[in-house]
């Protein structure tokens, strides 16, 4: 039987990267997935039309992830589409680097608001629903420099850590309902969000990693399935880095 049979999730910003090769590997494993784009465009069209295609039900939300009413909303809407919500995957994310002393209060805000609160939104309304069915796996996509910070990217780093502690202290409140909550740090995955670095940037990391080589989006969907499943039943609180290797 597939890994995910039965169950329900919901994947943030699967329009592309990441996140849409966590919702195609969830429908691939039975799951039914419904997916939060910041617009209704072709893409998750594509997507749906994918989805649908592996025999699962699917339906695409549209949100501003950052927005706590619109989350609340959501979440109840999909719980009205689907009947319950087993696994959440707070994927979305954006970057706006900068050193610390020309980092504005603006690309402080926005980083925060859009990887940090979102990650608050989701699980504060998916919560009662996971907690009222006694099981629900809760995955925060983090990143390595969540934990180990980096230089120009204090707004991110900062986010992801507090994506790391709130998947922690989440997991301390909800495991004797039946809730694991986890994170996934990945390292230097082949995404758009990376393709904006430099080339001279992109080989010098490849050359650090242990593996040499960038990660792909399935590396990490594999992980994101692993801690979705039951083969995950007895791991919560944890950090899983998806990184060849790149950050020990
Ligand atoms: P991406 O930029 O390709 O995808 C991010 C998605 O988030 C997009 O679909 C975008 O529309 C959505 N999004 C952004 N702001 C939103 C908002 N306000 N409301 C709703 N949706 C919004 O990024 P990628 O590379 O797929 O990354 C996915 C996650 O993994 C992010 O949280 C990122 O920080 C994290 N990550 C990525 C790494 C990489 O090397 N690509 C490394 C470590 C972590």
């Amino acid at each position: 039987m597939a890994l995910l049979t039965g169950k329900v999730a919901i994947v943030t910003g699967a329009a592309r990267g990441i996140g849409r090769a966590v919702a195609l590997r969830y429908a691939e494993e039975g799951a039914d997935v419904a997916f939060v784009v910041q617009k209704a465009d072709e893409r998750a069209v594509a997507l749906e039309n994918e989805i649908k295609a592996l025999g699962v039900r699917t339906k695409s939300y549209v949100a501003n992830v950052a927005d706590f009413e619109a989350v609340k909303l959501l979440v109840e809407q999909v719980k009205s589409d689907f009947s319950r919500i087993d696994i959440l995957v707070n994927n979305a994310g954006i970057t706006k680097d900068g050193l610390m002393l020309r980092m504005t209060e603006s690309q402080w805000d926005d980083v925060i608001n859009v990887n940090l609160k979102s990650a608050f939104n989701f699980v504060h309304a998916v919560a009662p629903i996971m907690l009222s069915q006694r099981a629900g796996s809760i995955i925060n996509m983090a990143s390595v420099v969540g934990v180990h910070g980096n230089a120009g990217q204090a707004n991110y780093s900062a986010s992801k850590a507090g994506m790391i502690a709130l998947a922690k202290s989440v997991a301390q409140e909800f495991g004797a309902r039946g809730v694991r909550a986890n994170a996934i740090a990945p390292g230097f995955i082949e995404t758009d969000m990376t393709a904006k670095l430099p080339d001279a940037v992109r080989e010098e990391w490849c050359r650090s990693i242990p593996l040499r080589r960038g990660g792909t989006t399935s590396d990490v969907a594999s992980v994101a399935l692993f801690l979705a499943s039951d083969m995950a039943a007895y791991v919560t609180g944890q950090v899983i880095q998806v990184d060849g290797g790149m950050a020990m």
